[in-house]
């Protein structure tokens, strides 16, 4: 079968080759890939920056934001031939750390997990995989190819589901959203905040292309610009470019109380002069909490694929901008103006 392999730590090593089917140690469940999406992470590990082969191996499979349909499953595994399913990318490590050992992976306490098309697992970008029924999460047939952006969604799910938790510590009424970038994993952090009710501001450099628009067709506002007045407003912030300058001047406005929240994996070497004295003074009398998110569990995955089912699909579609076969994977790895979510097809729905 086919698969896109990369080389990590060379840049442009990635080609599309043949590979031996799926091993069975992978799993009961055998699962035709349909669409693969795009993101960051792709990008940095085709550049030879980041991403593991498996033990004893050069290449990797690429693809951790997956679609696909169930060929085979077992009887008892919940699932069945035809249902579409999106798979999970983090596999518990094998001590494993307490969170691990209670499905918490997303948590890992010593980096010992490992990530489908990341870290030392194949991903899944081949035009079959296997998996074990419990990293395989159903997604609504409604949802057809826009259930790629399932993975993308459970990493915000995780977030949000987070600031929550962290929110309830006192007092938790919160009213206003600030979200920084509006890349697909800020316009989901913006989705899930409309669904919650919630005021969302949404702050990014562009002022043309799709996102303006995106924005406010979630009943959300859209900024560009300075974001001190929309971080000294906002109960719960969710940053998702990992820009250092804006992180810091985001955690030197909030008010009191303000959970923020850490999404973006910045690229760092841009050193920025700060009093974190000054900062530290300011989050302890002010009760500021700043965490970092990264990954989804479970739970997560499936929170997503039912935030998804109630989203409009019009609007999703328009987030997945486009679609291009294996064939040409070249251009889905490369950004082009107004991308949000390019994906790689591998099958029709
Ligand atoms: C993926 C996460 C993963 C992280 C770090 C992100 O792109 O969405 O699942 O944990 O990269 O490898």
């Amino acid at each position: 079968m086919r698969a896109l392999t990369v080389q990590p730590g060379h840049a442009d090593s990635a080609r599309v080759e043949d590979v031996p089917e799926p091993p069975e140690s992978d799993g009961p469940v055998l699962v035709r890939t349909l669409a693969i999406g795009v993101c960051g992470t792709d990008l940095e590990i085709v550049a030879g920056k980041y991403g593991w082969a498996p033990p004893g191996r050069d290449r990797l499979v690429l693809g951790h934001e997956s679609l696909g349909r169930v060929l085979e499953a077992p009887a008892d595994s919940g699932l069945a031939p035809g249902d579409l399913v999106a798979g999970i990318v983090r596999r518990p490590d094998p001590v494993p750390c307490p969170n691990c050992a209670a499905g918490e992976w997303d948590m890992c306490r010593n980096g010992k997990y490992t990530e489908r098309g990341i870290k030392e697992l194949d991903g899944y970008c081949s035009e079959r995989y296997r998996i074990r029924p419990e990293f395989a999460v159903k997604v609504a047939s409604r949802l057809g190819h826009l259930g790629v952006l399932i993975e993308p969604a459970s990493v915000v799910a995780k977030a949000w589901e987070h600031v929550e938790r962290i929110g309830r510590r006192a007092v938790w009424r919160p009213r206003r959203v600030l979200v920084t970038g509006a890349g697909p994993i800020g316009l989901l952090a913006a989705l899930l905040g409309r669904q919650r009710g919630l005021e969302v501001h949404v702050l990014d450099r562009v002022t043309e292309g799709p996102k303006p628009q995106l924005v406010r067709d979630l009943g959300a506002e859209y900024h560009t610009g300075s974001v001190g007045e929309l971080a000294a407003a906002a109960d719960v912030v969710v940053e998702c470019t990992g820009v250092g300058q804006l992180v810091f001047d985001i955690v030197s406005r909030t008010p009191p109380g303000c959970v923020t929240c850490l999404t973006g994996i910045s690229s760092g070497g841009r050193p920025i002069p700060a009093d974190f004295g000054v900062l530290n003074k300011t989050m302890v009398l002010e009760n500021d909490v700043v965490f970092g998110s990264v990954n989804a569990n479970r739970r997560h995955y499936e929170q997503a694929a039912a935030a998804l089912a109630r989203a409009d699909p019009a609007w999703l579609a328009r987030v997945v901008n486009r679609r291009v076969p294996l064939d040409r994977w070249r251009d889905a790895l490369v950004r082009q103006k107004d991308d949000l979510k390019p994906v790689i097809s591998l099958a029709a729905e």
